[in-house]
């Protein structure tokens, strides 16, 4: 049986993401206009293990994400009976965190009679850069984040084509495990780039991967075991340097942050040049990256393109993305039923 389909009037839709290690929810009427948008970092419960573990993060969703949602009602001044919709994250990300929301968006959605929307994450970073701008489609859409990197043919706010992705970790990871390398703390991204600040990003020669058939593809695991060398020398089996012994920090955080950013920079105008699209929007956590803004807004405009980035608290996990795109569903009739699973990938 599918939830109540109904005729969206208020346009105001409840969205509710717990992929990963953010729990968010926000209320955005029809598609842009962000009434509230909530979000609660786990960063500090997962930055003891440098990274984000399923288990802690399935916890933590279940503490916050009812606090979440009646902030993002209340900062709203929103009940839930005005409510067109309830769109909620099902895919993909942590199973036992996908749970803790779309069960909460499921009773929430029966409880009150709304028709319930099932969002692809990834697909909604994607759509979080046309809130604050006016696009036109179809766009390229880059998103890079902890847990992808992908390019998409954009061709309307609801629907998205793969033309490539990464063969192994995903931008933000590398981000991750070379801060780990390097000593700083996680998540890498942010500390990463404040030190490259103070470093010369020619200082050491990094590989940066194209792949050999002229593809459009990415990998960024060759590039994180050239940094471990220039770390350890030829000899990877050494025990890693005390962080404070590392010479030349900045100007490794610095060349690593350089050879992502040509990268990503290179296969986007690509693969803009290839399918003729003369818009690149660039979401995800590693969107925030000064760096990869700046020489991305550059380089498009060399070549007569425009780059869209939203601003950095809607590049990284957010509701708002979720309740926009969830609108835009709602009005296509992707209403979903009330067996909507969770799917990690
Ligand atoms: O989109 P997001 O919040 O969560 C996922 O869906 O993965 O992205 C988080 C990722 C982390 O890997 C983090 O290190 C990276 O985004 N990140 C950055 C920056 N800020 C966050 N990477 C590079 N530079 C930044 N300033
Ligand atoms: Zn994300």
């Amino acid at each position: 049986m599918a939830a109540r389909s109904s005729e969206p009037t208020s346009g105001l839709v409840l969205g509710i993401e717990s992929s990963c290690d953010e729990t968010a929810a926000a209320v955005v009427r029809a598609g842009r206009a962000i009434l509230s948008s909530v979000v609660h970092s786990q960063v500090e419960e997962h930055a003891p293990f440098r990274g984000v573990v399923p288990e802690v993060a399935g916890r933590a969703h279940l503490r916050a994400l009812m606090p979440a949602i009646d902030q993002a009602l209340a900062q709203a001044g929103v009940g839930l009976d005005e409510l067109a919709a309830v769109a909620v994250t099902h895919r993909p990300g942590l199973i036992g965190s996908l749970l803790v929301g779309l069960s909460a968006a499921k009773a929430l959605a029966f409880a009150r009679g709304l028709p319930l929307v099932g969002v692809h994450h990834i697909e909604a970073h994607a759509y979080a850069a046309t809130m604050e701008h006016e696009v036109e489609y179809p766009l390229l859409a880059l998103v890079v984040s902890g847990g992808h990197t992908a390019l998409y043919r954009m061709s309307s706010p609801t629907e998205l084509a793969k033309l490539a992705e990464t063969l192994d970790d995903a931008a933000g990871e590398a981000f991750d495990k070379v801060a780990s390398l390097l000593g700083l703390s996680y998540p890498g991204g942010p500390a990463i780039s404040a030190l490259a600040r103070a470093g010369d990003p020619r200082a050491f020669a990094l590989p940066r991967y194209r792949p050999k058939d002229g593809g459009l593809g990415f990998s960024f695991s060759g590039l994180k075991t050239a940094v471990l060398y220039a770390l350890r020398g030829q000899d990877a089996s050494a025990p890693p340097p005390a962080p404070e012994a590392i010479p030349r920090r900045a100007d490794l955080a610095a060349s690593f942050q350089e050879a992502v950013v040509d990268v990503l920079v290179a296969q986007s105008l690509a693969a803009a040049e290839a399918e003729g699209l003369g818009t690149i929007t660039v979401t995800g956590g590693v969107a925030c990256n000064a760096r990869l803004r700046e020489r991305m807004t550059a380089a498009a405009a060399e070549r007569g393109l425009r780059a869209v980035f939203p601003s950095p608290r809607y590049c990284a996990d957010n509701a708002a993305m979720i309740a926009g795109q969830g609108w835009h569903l709602l009005r296509a009739g992707r209403v979903a039923s009330w067996d909507l699973d969770a799917l990690a990938r």
